[in-house]
């Protein structure tokens, strides 16, 4: 069903997709933890090109590729690559494309992942093209609401924070839509959610309610999503430090949300979870991150034909 496909946003994929993803996914989780060497992907070569910093998405692709047997090459790094000369996107992702059997890559430029996609004859997987999107974080967003929650559906969210430049809402709030969740989206007014991605959201059904009222929204919510500020986003850095610390999740709020609340987070977090949430036992955000290999295997083993 995704063999040879790419992966560039979250309105692409089709429920039943979703399902194999998860199905998947699940499985190689139950390998790994199994004990099991895993060789559906030997053979093949998995370039990834961060033109943006990352730790956690880079570094799980890569262990994701490592655990399925393939290979990986890699830029870590713009500065160290033929990018720095001045080189065209098109024309590396060219040069990769003769290297690679998938591409996984992330840049600054929102609408990279399509360009990037048009240039490539092997599958490309989007890790995050500018504030755009950021699918494979949404994915393992689901996998983890499901792990957490036992279900996928009928639950009310908080997507809380900058809405505007955050990349991994833009992506999310689209399978809330699918799944029929209902959603609040808690910004300060300068971060809300692009007006062109809710009143796409609403055509697709979505029940969203705006507000700046974080614990009125927390008081009904059964998962709360936390986003950074995101600073490099920003032309003017004394407003990035005025909108910094407009929400932040600490133990005394989570205490007078609604009991049993799951606190998802993309990471990384600067300040907008205190650290003396971590113990609560709904702080789902390192399990999360953990959550995103068994999603990326996935992802590279069914673009490859080797689910
Ligand atoms: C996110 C991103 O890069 O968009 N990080 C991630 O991939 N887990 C979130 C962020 O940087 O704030």
């Amino acid at each position: 069903m995704l063999k040879g496909k790419d992966i560039l946003n979250t309105a692409q994929f089709s429920p039943q997709e979703l399902n194999l993803i998860m199905n998947t996914a699940a499985s190689f989780e139950k390998q790994v933890k199994d004990g099991n060497i895993i060789r559906n992907m030997e053979g093949k070569i998995v370039a990834t090109l961060f033109f943006e910093p990352s730790t956690r998405t880079r570094l799980s692709f890569e262990t994701a590729a490592n655990r399925l047997s393939a290979r990986v090459i890699s830029v870590a790094d713009a500065k160290s690559s033929s990018v720095a000369k001045g080189e065209s996107l098109a024309d590396t992702i060219r040069t990769v494309d003769g290297y690679a059997d998938v591409i996984v890559m992330r840049h600054p430029m929102n609408g990279s992942a399509q360009i990037a996609a048009d240039n490539a004859k092997h599958p490309f997987i989007n890790a995050g093209d500018g504030s755009g999107e950021h699918p494979t974080q949404a994915l393992l967003d689901i996998y983890t609401i499901g792990k957490e929650k036992g279900a996928l559906g009928g639950q009310t969210v908080t997507l809380v924070g900058d809405l505007k430049y955050g990349r991994t809402v833009h992506s999310l709030s689209y399978f809330m839509t699918l799944y029929g969740n209902k959603m609040f989206f808690v910004s300060p007014q300068s971060l809300r959610m692009p007006s062109e991605i809710t009143v796409d959201l609403k055509a697709r059904g979505a029940d969203i309610e705006e507000t700046e009222n974080l614990e009125k929204a927390l008081a009904v919510s059964d998962i709360v999503y936390v986003t950074r500020v995101q600073r490099e986003r920003f032309e003017n850095p004394s407003e990035y430090e005025k909108l910094k610390g407009s929400y932040i999740i600490n133990r005394a709020l989570i205490d007078q949300a609604k009991k049993g609340i799951t606190i998802l987070h993309p990471l990384p977090r600067v300040d907008e979870i205190s650290t003396d949430v971590d113990d609560y036992e709904g702080a789902a955000y390192f399990r999360q991150a953990h959550n995103g290999i068994y999603i990326r295997m996935a992802l590279l083993a069914l673009v490859s034909g080797k689910g």
